[in-house]
């Protein structure tokens, strides 16, 4: 028995009644989002725009890209769709939600306003400010001279980061002036992130072990999700450039039950409230990307939507449909909602393309997915791939996230590895070190998540 991972024909003969969704993305949190509101009672059907090879096996994939709002907000009405979750920033930056409920169509997601939390770091930090919640110290700056005077001023080491959305490239931490200076140049001078670079934000080096908390919002409460932790360098022991994601795992055992007490309280919390106070209740998924120094948790960034790779590790271990969380949200009642978790951990390893955090290959047959998939404990979510005359092959520089659970995080660890050695790709390659930091804290990690 499996309870957390069924299996599709499972899925089909669960579903009983009629809301039609669209998930609106094509990556590994897609294919998650997709594959745990396909289980809702609630659901009916499912469309994915534009989705992903892996998607298609349980959505209906629709080919309008995630930021074509228009073309989004026409297949929604025409469509009479009764739920939309969004899954990257972009369509949330620049406004869908805002549209979608013009036309009184339910979505799920914050506003514009509410969205710039993720959208602008210049906002997020004045807004932080605002509102007295732990963050690294920072100047920003519309001005390169201005902002080579403060990194002389202050000294190194310093993180730079590019005001307006950059792919999560954006962010260049700097440990001699020299970097500093260079990192000046590619954002403001050369222009590298284009307008996302017009302004800068100059912060204070944290010191600690990154975590990141979801939390599920109505705009007045809100309800945390399990803890999980990304692993953003393509090379084992935290070596190399940062990726998109190399995988994740839930929970964090650095976050104890107190310290998202804390979390919830100092951070969570002032931005429900701060967002309300400022007329524009935060309704959708916050996430906060913590370090947690010696002082406490200070926040790194605010995403305003689920995590990739995070949602691929935490969801598997949700018990509770997603989709009545959702409609809870969308109706402002959350107050008294409890959601219930599996509390065995979860571990994603994503396998990457040749090449990749560079320019990488595509079209690569990808074998091997059945045989993983018949493995107890384990779902493999598709990122970069395209279904092309019945095979699936690689189309992006994530191309899987291969998840899998275990009764501790040695098990998932080993669990995940088993089924990522089952697939083959050329020049596939994925790091060996996911889950390994949580090791350490592997007892904690068992107990962790029974609510
Ligand atoms: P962000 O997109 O702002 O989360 O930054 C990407 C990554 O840069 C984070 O996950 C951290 O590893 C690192 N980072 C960002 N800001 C800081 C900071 N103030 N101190 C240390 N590391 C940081
Ligand atoms: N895992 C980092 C992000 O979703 O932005």
């Amino acid at each position: 028995m499996n309870p957390a991972l069924p299996d599709k024909k499972q899925l089909n003969n669960e579903r009983k009644s009629g809301v039609k969704v669209l998930v609106i993305g094509s990556g590994g949190r897609e294919n998650a989002l997709v594959w745990k509101i396909s289980q809702s009672k609630l659901v009916d059907k499912v469309f994915c725009a534009p989705g992903n090879g892996g998607i298609a096996e349980l959505a209906e994939c629709v080919n309008i890209k995630a930021d074509d709002i228009n073309g989004l907000l026409k297949f929604a009405l025409d469509k009479k769709i009764d739920l939309t979750v969004v899954g990257p920033e972009i369509p949330l930056v620049v406004g869908i939600v805002d549209k979608f409920q013009e036309k009184k169509l339910k979505i799920f997601g914050p506003s514009k306003f509410a969205s710039q939390l993720e959208g602008s770091k210049v906002f997020a930090k004045e807004f932080m400010v605002r509102n007295n919640i732990p963050t690294a110290k920072f100047r920003s700056f519309i001005d390169s001279l201005n902002a080579r005077d403060y990194v002389d001023e202050v000294g190194p080491p310093l993180v730079i980061k590019a005001d307006g959305l950059a792919a999560g490239k954006g962010v260049i931490i700097c440990q001699t002036e020299a970097e500093a200076e260079a990192a000046i140049d590619l954002i403001m001078e050369k222009k590298v992130f284009k307008e996302a670079g017009i302004q800068v934000v100059i912060e204070e080096c944290l010191e600690g072990e990154e975590a990141s908390i979801l939390a599920i919002s109505d705009g007045d409460n809100f309800v945390l999700l399990e803890s999980s932790q990304d692993h953003k360098r393509i090379f084992d022991n935290d070596q190399g450039p940062n990726t998109g994601g190399m995988g994740a795992y839930s929970p964090a055992p650095i976050v104890s039950e107190d310290l998202k007490k804390e979390i919830a309280q100092k951070i969570l919390r002032p931005v429900i409230d701060g967002m309300k106070k400022e007329g524009h209740k935060f309704c959708g998924v916050l996430y906060a990307g913590l370090m947690i120094t010696k002082e406490g948790p200070k926040v790194l960034e605010f995403n305003v939507r689920f995590g990739d790779p995070e949602t691929q590790a935490i969801l598997p271990r949700l018990k509770s449909d997603l989709v009545e969380i959702i409609f809870a949200a969308l109706d402002g009642k959350l107050a008294d909602f409890k959601l219930e978790w599996d509390s065995r951990p979860c571990v994603c390893v994503v396998m990457a393309a040749g090449g990749y955090p560079g320019a990488y290959q595509k079209n690569k047959p990808i074998s091997g997915l059945e045989k993983a998939k018949e493995l107890k404990d384990i779902v493999v979510f598709h990122a970069g791939t395209k279904l092309e005359k019945g095979e699936i092959l690689t189309s992006g520089g994530r191309v899987l996230g291969v998840t899998g659970l275990g009764q501790n995080i040695k098990e998932a660890i080993a669990n995940t590895y088993k089924a990522v050695e089952k697939i083959y790709f050329e020049e596939a390659h994925c790091r060996k070190d996911i889950g390994a930091k949580a090791i350490g804290r592997s007892n904690e990690a068992t107990t962790y998540g029974t609510k």
